[in-house]
């Protein structure tokens, strides 16, 4: 599967700076880390190297995986979980955190609550950054094992109907994961509670491309014609205070009922954590494939770290 594509991004800030052909490019090179990924092959073609993991948000996936995937390659990882124990606590600036960090390690990955955060550390970073999600705004990454995931499990991407379904106002794996399907002419319908529903700058984008999309607040109804549903949390941490959250809260809920008339190869994903969006006995069913999308992690970061330090297998 060679691809005549070349890869020479400095950072990778949101989906929206690659092509298809890109993307493609780092699919294809995650699938030869698999078998590393996997443990049943090792390399140390990262040995001496550092990755640097700036969480300012809770993480449990990423920032485990991101430091999984650069030991899988022979790569050491610093780093703190979480802000209350770095010097922001003080009032340091990001930028200063990332002037001083990046001449510590040779990559930096950054969470932040702020939308826009990691383009701004792209700009005083002396070394690559990598986006692992800017408050409600992209997380590239994650959109990059969501799209593997859905090429692995379907063959490819362009010919599903996927139905993005949850928080799709505050979400940034779905806004990521929306302008990239856009990229490939994916069908698409939204669905959510009205006050849930994508933002309208988003759908402007799409109207703007000539993507049509769907909307529907039902999932039970929504599911009968898909290929893959897509399901996500309500984020909590974003609404502006508890009362507003109450509102909304427990609105949508996936479980056998809901799945009563799926296609038999639907599949369904999460970008996890899962709170109680989807009911642990779908867990059993053959929909299920959130687990396996969420260790498709490992081998996408492995080539994001790889093609980034200019180092290939
Ligand atoms: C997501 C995130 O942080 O945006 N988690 C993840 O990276 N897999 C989803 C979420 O928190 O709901």
């Amino acid at each position: 599967m060679k691809s005549k594509v070349e890869f020479n991004k400095n950072h990778v800030v949101s989906i929206r700076d690659f092509s298809v052909d890109e993307i493609g490019y780092v699919l294809d090179k995650a699938e030869l880390m698999e078998p590393i990924a996997q443990g049943r092959e090792s390399t140390d073609i990262l040995r001496g190297k550092i990755l640097a993991n700036l969480f300012f948000e809770p993480s449990t996936r990423t920032m485990l995986s991101f430091e999984a995937a650069m030991k899988r390659l022979g790569g050491n990882t610093i780093g703190f979980a979480s802000p209350d124990v770095s010097s922001s606590k003080k009032g340091e600036t990001l930028a200063d955190t990332i002037t001083v960090t990046s001449s510590y390690a040779d990559i930096v990955v950054l969470r932040h609550p702020q939308e826009g955060a990691a383009r701004l550390a792209s700009k005083f970073s002396s070394k690559p950054v990598l986006n692992a999600g800017d408050g409600a705004g992209q997380h590239p990454t994650q959109t990059l094992l969501d799209l593997y995931t859905i090429r692995k499990e379907k063959g490819e991407i362009s010919g599903n109907k996927i139905g993005i379904a949850g928080d799709l106002k505050y979400g940034r794996t779905v806004h990521s994961l929306t302008t990239a399907l856009s990229m490939y002419g994916t069908e698409m319908t939204f669905i959510a509670p009205p006050p849930l529903q994508m933002p309208k700058e988003i759908l402007r984008r799409l109207t703007d491309g000539g993507i049509e999309y769907e909307q529907q607040e039902d999932i039970g109804k929504a599911v009968e014609d898909l290929d893959v549903l897509y399901v996500t949390r309500i984020q909590r941490e974003r609404f502006p205070n508890e009362e507003e959250y109450l509102k909304i809260a427990d609105s949508y809920n996936v479980n056998l009922e809901t799945l009563e008339n799926a296609m038999d190869d639907l599949i369904i994903m999460h970008p996890l954590p899962r709170v109680d969006e989807i009911s642990p006995e779908v867990d059993d069913t053959p929909f299920a494939r959130y687990f396996e999308q969420a260790a498709n992690g490992i081998p996408i970061r492995m080539a994001l770290l790889s093609l980034l330090m200019g180092v290939e297998l």
